[in-house]
């Protein structure tokens, strides 16, 4: 007998990334993926028939079907409708993702901003999990992603990625593609981090950060340079906490608001 029959509470969780489009079927008791995490090129363009498309196939790949679906987006998601575009085709822009994509998946879905579905995925399960007060997950990727969560309730579309630091958006210098962009070696790139965290901190006072994305991987290089009075901790879901949270805040639509209780 498969996961999918035993009756664990399982739901696909699905992240849109801008190389990547990663899905899996998440376990929700252990919030660890059922089965393998399957990675699906983007495709070129990004736009919404194409993702849509690919999509498609991922859910098909999965093989469970009629299993409810979250899809974690990097756009401002408000009622399920996409309404930003910074890293994305301009086609998602003013569009309800949500009926669209359930539309065309034949299966219901959530739509969800993607920090937010890491930062859930992190205080339910990760290197939040227990912590109450004022907890700031940040994801260092193609821009630089929020999710702020206060003694377990998540802020929505937090995006401090787009704070004004030393006159740039924060997110072109101090996001991981940012330093492969230009090239950063960790020294220079931790100066960058610093000048951004310390400035969040200063804004928002947090009790924990938790750095994820792909950088987390070696965030032996940056973390132990930087000099906060907050702690800050590395994402302990790493890759997949999108997928989890987005598999997670599908099982909070259907179930009513999410608290992650601390
Ligand atoms: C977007 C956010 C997103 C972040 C990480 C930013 O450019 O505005 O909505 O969470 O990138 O993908």
């Amino acid at each position: 007998m498969s996961v999918f029959d035993t009756g664990p509470d399982v739901r696909i969780g699905i992240d849109v990334g801008g190389t990547w489009i990663k899905g899996a079927v998440v376990n929700l008791e252990t919030g660890a993926p059922a089965g393998e995490v399957l990675h699906l090129r983007t495709p070129a363009g990004g736009t919404v028939d194409a993702v849509a498309d690919t999509l498609e196939r991922l859910v098909g790949e999965l093989g469970a079907p009629g299993t409810a679906a979250g899809v974690a987006i990097p756009s401002i998601v408000q009622n399920g409708v996409a309404r930003s575009a910074a890293n994305m085709d301009d086609s998602w822009l003013g569009l309800d993702v949500q009926a669209c994509l359930g539309a065309r998946l034949g299966i219901p879905v959530t739509v969800v901003n993607d920090a937010d579905a890491a930062g859930m995925a992190e205080a339910r399960y990760g290197a939040g999990k227990d912590r109450s007060g004022v907890v700031l997950v940040l994801t260092l990727g193609t821009g630089i992603g929020s999710a702020l969560i206060v003694d377990g309730m998540l802020v929505p579309n937090f995006e401090l990625g787009h704070l004004e630091v030393a006159g740039y958006k924060a997110e072109s210098r101090a996001s991981a593609v940012a330093r492969e962009r230009e090239g950063l070696g960790w020294d220079e790139y931790t100066d960058r981090l610093q000048q951004y965290l310390s400035h969040v901190e200063f804004l928002f006072s947090p009790d924990l950060i938790i750095v994820g994305g792909g950088i987390s991987a070696c965030s032996n290089e940056y973390l132990p340079r930087l000099s906060l009075r907050t702690p800050v901790v590395p994402a302990a879901l790493q890759n997949s906490a999108g997928v989890v949270g987005a598999a997670l805040q599908s099982a909070a639509r259907s179930e009513g608001p999410l608290s992650l209780a601390v």
